[in-house]
């Protein structure tokens, strides 16, 4: 089976999220399914850095607005998973996030930039794809970025591969006036409520939805949630017509990458059995960030883009008191100016108890997820989330919001789960700062009063099989009832 995996971010090439772990992550684990596999992606000036192989293999031509695109083939060294580049100068080589400039201003071209994505990976599915000797049965698409692939395959390029769209967060769905429909060789007749069309705008993820063969979600709770009101953003109503049809895969993670007993980042490391590393990586992360050296305070830590979809708003109110009764705390993001602005004074405030990074780093994240006690994790939404996944296997137990992935991973340390050794978590009740704090009190109890009992909760967590292999045999499965 050969499949084009589409996606604007895959690590370690690029990355501002979980979205570039999954696109690094499941190609790897289907690859060594047997799956003949290979990843489409923009070339932005870190991925044509990072591929030291790269050649050109084609051309593509009669592309919206820059008619023409060369194809490059590379390979990721460390998966040997082989990778097509587009190689776009005036649309892709810039300063900048793949999403945004510096500033952080949305580029202007993004319906270009992603039509173009898009629009590739349709004709490379297509009769007259310019490759010869390799066409995919399954097109991979990945959130609106890609959305406009399923449309094109059928509307324009009429592909007989099939497309499945993964859905990994319906808040963002790449919405742009109508002129957007002609200027990127899409049929006007198509844009109707039956179509691409929502609210009288040209909406990519609703054309993926629209005209995929197959959808599927990162976590099958949120394939539920998007089928209504709360979750869904405008799309409840076609996803609930299609909802029979949703399948909700939890994602995995890359457990060479994300890993204790190895892991690169770490000064020592360790593992379920020798759990004893744990403090010193703990004691090494609170001399990095300029916090008091001290074994038995309880360290809360966050990784996370700073967004009203991640809740750390509502941790913001009881910190202060959190701190005061002991607690530590690091923080690592980026995000709304408003949250980083409220976190960074309390650091200020309490330069020897809380340490606040904002900004983009990977072996930080790493670090603070090894180093900490807790992860708190209190999402609003949460599609599938990877943090809380990498919080079970370094043994720092997640406290979590119960949705999405993290209703479906974490569970919570009631009595009944503690009893038959399942609990791994903490999940609010509520998802308010009464709810947050009340989990992190519970969490705080534990870790002081209940040793063992926080041991057994590491270790339950760290004893998991997190991996892909379970969920790539799952999406290996969709594939194969569509050809
Ligand atoms: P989302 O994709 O919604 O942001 P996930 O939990 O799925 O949330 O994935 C987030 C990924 O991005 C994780 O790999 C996390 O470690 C990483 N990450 C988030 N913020 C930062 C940051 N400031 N620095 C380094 N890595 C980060
Ligand atoms: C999105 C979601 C996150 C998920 C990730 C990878 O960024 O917000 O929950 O883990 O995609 O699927």
């Amino acid at each position: 089976m050969k499949v084009l995996f589409v996606s604007s971010e895959v690590f370690p090439l690029i990355k501002t999220g979980g979205l570039a772990d999954v696109s690094g992550s499941l190609p790897t684990a289907l690859q060594g399914l047997g799956v003949d596999i290979r990843i489409l992606v923009p070339g932005y000036p870190a991925v044509l850095a990072a591929l030291k192989d790269l050649k050109t293999i084609a051309w593509v031509d009669h592309l919206p607005h820059i008619d023409q695109a060369e194809i490059q083939l590379g390979t990721i060294e460390s998966t040997q998973v082989k990778v097509l580049v587009i190689k776009a100068p005036s649309i892709y080589e810039r300063n900048g996030g793949p999403y945004a400039d510096p500033q952080g201003l949305e580029w202007q071209d993004n319906p270009i930039r992603f039509g173009v994505l898009s629009k590739v990976a349709a004709i490379l599915a297509s009769d007259h794809s310019p490759l010869k000797d390799w066409h995919p049965n399954i097109v991979h698409c990945n959130d609106w970025q890609t959305g406009l692939t399923p449309a094109y395959m059928q509307l324009t390029e009429h592909a007989r591969a099939k497309s499945i769209i993964s859905l990994h967060n319906m808040a963002f769905q790449g919405c742009y006036p109508p002129h957007w429909v002609t200027s990127l060789g899409l049929p006007s007749a198509n844009f109707t409520i039956e179509g691409f069309e929502y609210h009288n705008q040209l909406s990519f993820l609703k054309a993926g939805i629209f005209y995929a063969d197959a959808i599927s979600t990162v976590s099958p709770r949120y394939a539920q949630e998007i089928q209504t009101t709360a979750f869904g953003f405008g799309l409840e109503g076609l996803l609930s017509k299609r909802g029979h049809e949703i399948k909700g895969i939890l994602n995995g993670i890359e457990t060479d990458e994300w890993n204790p007993a190895t892991d690169q980042y770490l000064a020592k490391h360790y593992s379920a059995n020798k759990l004893a590393g744990k403090k010193q990586v703990k004691k090494a992360l609170q001399q990095q960030l300029g916090l008091d050296i001290d074994a038995d305070a309880p360290l809360l830590g966050v990784v996370s883009r700073l967004t009203h979809q991640k809740g750390l708003d509502m941790l913001l109110p009881h910190l202060q008191s959190l701190i005061n009764q002991g607690c530590q705390f690091a923080l690592l993001g980026g995000g709304e100016t408003a949250l980083e602005s409220a976190f960074l004074e309390i650091a200020a405030q309490n330069p020897s108890r809380a340490s606040v990074t904002i900004g983009y780093n990977e072996p930080l994240s790493h670090q603070i997820m090894a180093g900490c006690d807790m992860f708190v994790m209190p999402s609003r939404f949460e599609p599938c989330g990877l943090n809380q996944l990498y919080g079970l296997a370094y043994g720092t137990p997640p406290i979590v919001n119960a949705t999405g992935g993290l209703a479906d991973s974490i569970i919570d340390a009631d009595a009944t789960h503690l009893s038959s050794k399942t609990a791994n978590g903490f999940v609010m009740v509520e998802a308010s700062a009464d709810g947050l704090i009340a989990s992190i009190q519970r969490a705080l109890d534990m870790f002081r009063a209940e040793p063992k009992v926080w041991k057994q909760l590491q270790t339950t967590g760290m004893s998991q099989d997190l991996s892909w292999d379970k969920s790539a045999q799952e999406y290996l499965a969709l594939y194969q009832t569509l050809i």
